[in-house]
């Protein structure tokens, strides 16, 4: 299948961009520099450099795309609510473009939209993709996003939300920051720990985002977890051992965080038990279940993609 990818060489979109091309599919990947593009060529897939925020940059390679998977997020601009909007609204505007007597695809276009677990908020209690939104501050443009997408879809375009739980494996993203801060000794945990994280590992998300992209019955909203219910001081037990010295662990109060991280204290501060059944019913089985049992190979995935010496 020929599939539109943005976010390629980001954490979530290169996990991706991976499974994708070990699926057989001929994959476009939207990057912004030529050092990217040669990136994103080195693994198989066809770049295009432009910019989300200037859509007339991708529209063109967009076009000649069946489906969409929507991974990338503009973080440093300072825009990246309303450049994510005008991201969503070109690609579903190229993925409703008639079909033409050329087109050999049979099945229903889509558009995979990669949103976030944030857009739930505080859930102590199990929650799945039934459950209403009731976004954190810092993800409170998504649920409109979630819901442009999902109206989007047709008999003849199908449009899926995967909200993925915190991200895990290979050397990026928030436990990554955790093996980091182990790793120099000190563990700050904003709150007293006791939350709980809904977590997926990268391999195993970028495998939800391939069978959603094949199965032309899926959409609607997908959770992605591993379902392990970890809380933060568990996890960060479980690294412990791993560094070459036993790390303090220091608990941060959230007034105290929100000082120096802004709202980002609160999305890490946040207790959220999330299930994915849906995603569960596609057949789709997490191969990792929590960071605490797998601790010793992600410690060395992160080593590797580090090169550091930690032990
Ligand atoms: N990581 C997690 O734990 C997690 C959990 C749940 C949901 N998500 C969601 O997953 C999505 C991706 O997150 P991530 O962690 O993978 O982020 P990331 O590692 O920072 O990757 C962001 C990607 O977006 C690209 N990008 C940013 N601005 C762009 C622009 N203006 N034009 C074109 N490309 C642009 C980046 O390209 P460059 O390489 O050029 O910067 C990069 O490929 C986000 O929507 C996030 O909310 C992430």
């Amino acid at each position: 299948m020929r599939i539109f990818l943005t976010g390629a060489t980001g954490y979530v979109g290169g996990a991706v961009l991976d499974a994708l091309l070990r699926g057989g599919h001929d994959v476009t990947a939207l990057v912004r520099d030529n050092e990217k593009a040669a990136r994103v060529a080195g693994k198989g897939a066809h770049p295009v450099i432009g910019n989300l925020a200037d859509p007339d940059s991708f529209r063109g390679a967009a076009e000649a795309q069946d489906g969409y998977v929507h991974a990338a997020l503009d973080k440093a601009s300072g825009r990246g609510p309303a450049i994510e909007k005008v991201a969503l609204d070109t690609i579903i505007a190229v993925a409703k473009r008639p079909r033409t007597g050329k087109s050999t695809a049979r099945a229903r276009r889509f558009v995979i939209f990669t949103s976030g677990v944030w857009v739930l908020g505080k859930a102590p209690e199990p929650i799945a993709e039934d459950a209403p939104t009731n976004p954190i501050a810092m993800a409170s443009f998504r649920p409109a996003h979630e819901r442009l997408v999902l109206d989007a879809g047709t008999d003849r375009l199908r449009t899926v939300v995967v909200r993925p739980g915190v991200v895990y494996g290979g050397g990026d993203g928030r436990i990554g920051d955790i093996f980091k801060a182990a790793a120099n000794g000190l563990v700050r945990v904003v709150g007293d720990g006791t939350n709980h994280w809904p977590l997926v590992y990268d391999r195993d998300l970028a495998d939800l985002y391939a069978k959603l992209a094949v199965n032309n019955d899926a959409s609607g909203i997908y959770h992605a977890n591993d379902e392990g219910d970890e809380r933060v001081n568990d996890i960060v037990a479980a690294i412990s051992p791993y560094v070459a010295t036993r790390p303090d662990v220091r608990h941060v109060p959230i007034e105290e965080a929100r000082a120096t991280m802004g709202p980002y204290a609160d999305a890490l501060a946040l207790d959220q038990i999330v299930r994915s059944p849906r995603a569960r019913a596609m057949g789709w089985t997490p191969t990792l279940h929590s960071v605490g049992g797998s601790a010793a190979r992600l410690l060395e995935e992160w080593r590797a993609a580090h090169q550091a010496v930690t032990r």
